[in-house]
């Protein structure tokens, strides 16, 4: 099939809502990353979802809402928790996961019997939403295991000829996947870190657990509570490797293990003084910008044909928590700690 390019305006959105009325799949802007959607109110749209993505089928899709008040059809109830993280965050780039209602397929919580919605920020998202007139199921419209596209040339780079269209709203705000928090727990507990970050959710909500998925590897025979953490994700063809250590340092190591198809991914400033292609993701100084460009610059690496990329990676903590736990399944968990 041609996938269709629209524009992201009133016809544009017109567009899109016809075709998913119809059971097609467009590729839409999201302030977090774009999404590949598709009315989640029926299974078989859901299995096109997958088999576009290429995505196995027990990974769980975020249901897209465009009002506070569409929630409520989709859940068992909505507890005082889900409100105050709404009136806090909504709309917004936060996925809230409770008991699901019986009018989510089993395709779309992946025969779980919790569902995952969230209410974006992003214009181009609510007049998709609005215009289909549905619920909308979007897991990131790249193929699985690839970095989240955002760009609409990210989506037709991976599913061109795959999906009916794309909506091309520019690139997205934030940069990565929305912050995924369950309801579903006797304590919350963040399940996938993002824009908005875990000290935020303490103080709307107080006590707020953080899966140990978020940092960590999974070990083998742990039960995932987020199936997405499962899979070797983010990932560029290239060898992601991070360094942990001061400027200097990272300079010294990529300069003595420059050879042809090693990149740097640093800083903004680290470039100077290095011996190897630098691509810059962004200023430590604010995690904002390094969770804006990450993804652009894996799929970059890839696009320049390196086999080794030395890393920059930033501490664990506000947005940088998203970025850390991002590079890190990129880089399959390899860091190397310099000056030991
Ligand atoms: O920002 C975003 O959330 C983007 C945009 C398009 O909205 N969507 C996105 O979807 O990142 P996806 O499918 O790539 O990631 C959904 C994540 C996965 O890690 C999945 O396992 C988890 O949410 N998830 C979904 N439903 C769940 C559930 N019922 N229980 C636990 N985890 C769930
Ligand atoms: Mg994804």
């Amino acid at each position: 099939m041609q996938t269709e390019l629209l524009k992201a305006d009133d016809a544009g959105f017109a567009r899109a809502g016809e075709i998913l009325r119809a059971g097609g799949l467009v590729g839409m802007p999201t302030e977090t990353v774009y999404g590949l959607a598709g009315n989640a109110l029926d299974g078989s749209v859901a299995k096109k979802i997958y088999a576009a993505k290429g995505r196995p089928s027990d990974n769980p899709l975020i249901v897209h809402i465009a009002a506070f008040s569409s929630l409520a059809k989709l859940v068992k109830a909505v507890p005082p928790a889900a409100e105050k993280l709404a009136r806090a965050f909504w709309p917004g780039p936060l996925t809230m996961i409770l008991p699901k209602a019986a009018c989510i397929p089993d395709e779309v919580s992946a025969g779980l019997p919790t569902v995952a919605v969230r209410f974006p920020s992003h214009p181009a998202a609510q007049g998709v939403i609005k215009a289909a007139g549905l619920p909308l199921a979007a897991p990131s419209a790249n193929l699985s295991g690839r970095p989240s596209p955002t760009t609409a040339q990210h989506v037709l780079h991976d599913l061109s000829g795959k999906i009916e269209a794309v909506l091309d709203g520019g690139p997205c705000g934030v940069g990565v996947e929305s912050t995924v928090i369950t309801l579903a727990t006797p304590v919350p507990r963040l399940l996938r870190p993002g824009g908005i970050t875990l000290e935020a959710l303490r103080d709307v909500l107080g006590e707020v657990d953080m899966d140990d998925a978020v940092l960590h590897p999974l070990k083998a025979g742990v039960r995932v509570s987020s199936p997405g953490m499962k899979y070797k994700h983010y990932s560029p063809k290239a060898n992601v490797v991070i360094l942990d250590g001061t400027d200097a340092q990272y300079r010294a190591y990529v300069n003595a293990h420059a050879a042809p198809h090693v990149m740097a991914l640093c800083y903004d400033g680290d470039a100077d003084g290095l011996q190897v292609p630098a691509l810059c993701y962004g200023n430590l100084s604010d995690e904002r910008t390094l969770a804006h460009d990450l993804f652009d610059a894996l799929r970059e690496v890839d696009a320049r044909g390196a086999e080794t990329v030395y890393a920059r990676c930033p501490s664990p903590e506000g947005v940088g928590l998203a970025v850390y736990n991002r590079l890190m399944r990129a880089a399959g968990f390899e860091v190397i700690h310099l000056g030991e």
